[in-house]
């Protein structure tokens, strides 16, 4: 039987060193709008993760965030992969982006991995079997209260509905005190980051499998708690997703589910 996470792995590691190589000298473009953008690496990177795959498991089917979108959530056998999540660090030359691939068979995502290659950190998980950042378990962090919180977010390429939530949820968490927000611009790195106990929650209204299906189940595995934006249990078809320690997750969900007006 194959290693499925062994394979999504090797396909990590170089998908990631592709990246890592093109970094400030590659091409870029606009793709559905001016700031949603597109590198020669994000390209390049999906190709040779599918062509990686597809080789060792030729029955299985793909879903990419770019070039690939004809495998289906519920497929018996199904490959999620964001070549290079973090595209506009990437774009502006900042060191912090991923490559994240997850496999899920029938709806149900059975092993994850998400590749930072810069810090050379390789975040993994299989159903059942925790979660592991270069060979080392991981864990969620212990904070009981939003005051002890660093809440990672990020927004989607929209600039308007789904920015002003984000601009309120932000807004209500700090007047619950909470120590700070950080957008880093990959969602991936985001739930890993949360995995491993460096944030303590993370939040993003609209999303796309490619963006979180192996980070939730790295958080999952790390003991951490995933809910879509209404608070039901998260899974692939989730459209944003809350994911927290467990410990804060209501009462995040309280000011990230319908942020008032301020
Ligand atoms: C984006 C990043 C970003 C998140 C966006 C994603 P991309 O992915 O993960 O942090 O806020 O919603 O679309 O385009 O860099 O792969
Ligand atoms: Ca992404
Ligand atoms: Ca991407």
């Amino acid at each position: 039987m194959k290693d499925i996470l062994g394979l999504a792995e090797e396909a990590a590691r170089r998908a990631g060193r592709l990246a890592v190589s093109l970094l400030g000298k590659t091409v870029i473009e606009q793709k559905d709008s001016t700031y949603n953008l597109i590198t020669e690496a994000d390209l390049r990177s999906e190709d040779l993760i599918v062509d990686f795959l597809m080789r060792e498991m030729p029955e299985s089917e793909v879903l990419g965030e770019e070039n690939h979108h004809e495998g289906k959530l519920a497929a018996e056998r199904l490959w999620i992969i964001d070549p290079l999540d973090g595209t506009t660090n990437f774009a502006h030359a900042i060191p912090h982006f991923g490559v994240s691939i997850a496999y899920a068979e029938k709806g149900r995502l059975t092993a994850g991995t998400v590749y930072d290659p810069m810090r050379n950190e390789l975040f993994s998980a299989r159903a059942g079997h925790g979660a592991q950042c270069n060979g080392k378990h991981i864990h969620v962090s212990k904070s009981q209260r939003l005051s002890q919180s660093l809440i990672a977010t990020g927004f989607y390429y929209d600039r308007s509905a789904t920015m002003e939530k984000t601009l309120r949820a932000l807004y209500w968490l700090y007047q619950e005190d909470i120590r700070c927000i950080r957008r880093m611009g990959a969602a991936s790195l985001d739930l890993a980051w949360l995995a491993c106990g460096r944030f303590d929650a993370y939040f993003e209204y609209t999303l796309s499998p490619w963006d979180f299906a192996a980070g939730l189940l790295i958080v999952l595995e790390a003991g951490g708690s995933a809910s879509t934006i209404d608070g039901t249990p998260a899974d692939l078809s989730a459209k944003g997703l809350i994911c927290s320690n467990g410990r804060i997750h209501k009462k995040l969900l309280a000011c990230v589910l319908k942020p008032k007006k301020f």
